[in-house]
């Protein structure tokens, strides 16, 4: 469906999100997902249009708040605010007070005074997403926090998953590497299980926390057993900047025995997607002959959907604080 150019396209029958903020997919349920990833597939034809506005969003200020690098999430949310309208602020930790031992609490809180509609924040600490919507008036999303969630990245990895394969209930999905530091890991667990996918976790023992047992998923600790008649093969980023201790010999033995190449792909089945939401590391825990390999790679697809995913996100929740406050 083409977005008429200044309209916010049609979701019919019309629904409203029930959340002020989106912290986590754990506080979602799964007509949540089904409403937002709806909202999200109606504005994806806006990226192929040569005029990209829209107006749902006129007069309302968006900040994005990273105390963390972030190339795709922040570039992303800043793209769809402004495709809808908004006013968009994008502070970063490195060039904001923070430095000069500001606190998170006092950084919100000033961030606050200005009035925003709507706050993305990305922090190190998990939890961190979850404190601050205590202390704002506006909506709050969660543009990662710690070991913790990733709500928006898993919104956008089902949202590709929806499309290339046309249904997330019972496909076979292997999460495999790093699942221990990974929030993308855990949000997609637990909202692709809700959505009927059967999830499998791939990684050696360190690398898989003991609280994935809870997630809905089956853990294995080899490439070729877990891998067995995948439809969808996700690998993670092996987060080196969360460990502390050894928790693998070396890279180049993570590779051996976990990297996504050629020959562990043929365990999956046959035409089998392979996704990873970025930062990748080619030659760690994946192969640049898949990474690049336009047939079965959707991590260029996944960063397209990042944008339509996020537009909904914001109009959702915009929604939601203009109904409260009576508008
Ligand atoms: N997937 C993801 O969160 O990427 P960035 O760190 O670049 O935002």
């Amino acid at each position: 469906m083409a977005a008429p150019s200044g309209k916010i396209p049609r979701h019919d029958p019309p629904r409203r999100f029930p959340h002020r903020h989106l912290l986590a997919i754990s506080d979602l349920s799964r007509s949540d997902i089904e409403f937002l990833l709806d909202r999200a597939e109606a504005f994806t034809p806006l990226a192929e249009q040569r005029v990209k506005k829209l107006d749902a969003l006129k007069g309302r200020t968006l900040i994005n708040l990273f105390f963390e690098p972030s190339t795709r999430t922040q570039s992303s949310f800043e793209l769809a605010g402004k495709r809808l309208g908004a006013d968009v602020v994008n502070m970063s930790a490195s060039s904001s007070s923070v430095t000069k031992g500001e606190t998170l609490i006092d950084t919100a809180a000033t961030l606050n005074a200005m009035s925003p509609d709507l706050l993305v924040v990305r922090h190190g600490s998990s939890g961190a997403a979850e404190l601050l919507a205590r202390k704002v008036s506006c909506s709050v999303i969660n543009a990662g926090d710690g070991q913790h969630e990733h709500p928006t990245q898993a919104l956008l990895d089902a949202l590709t998953i929806r499309r290339e394969i046309g249904r997330i209930e019972g496909v076979r999905i292997a999460i495999c590497g790093d699942v221990m530091h990974s929030r993308v890991a855990r949000s997609n667990a637990l909202l692709l299980t809700m959505l009927g996918a059967e999830v499998r976790l791939v990684g050696p023992p360190t690398l898989l926390p003991a609280s994935s047992a809870r997630w809905g998923a089956s853990v294995h600790h080899d490439m070729k057993e877990g891998l067995a008649g995948a439809d969808v093969v996700m690998m993670l980023r092996l987060q080196r900047e969360r460990m502390q201790g050894g928790f693998i010999p070396s890279a180049r033995e993570f590779f051996w025995f976990y990297g996504l190449d050629e020959e562990k792909l043929r365990h999956a089945k046959p035409g089998a997607f392979v996704m990873h939401p970025g930062p990748m590391n080619r030659g760690v825990e994946i192969d640049s002959a898949i990474a690049d390999d336009a047939r079965i790679s959707l991590i260029e697809r996944q960063v397209k959907m990042g944008v339509a995913l996020r537009m909904a996100v914001l109009v959702a929740l915009a929604e939601h604080g203009a109904n409260e406050s009576g508008e």
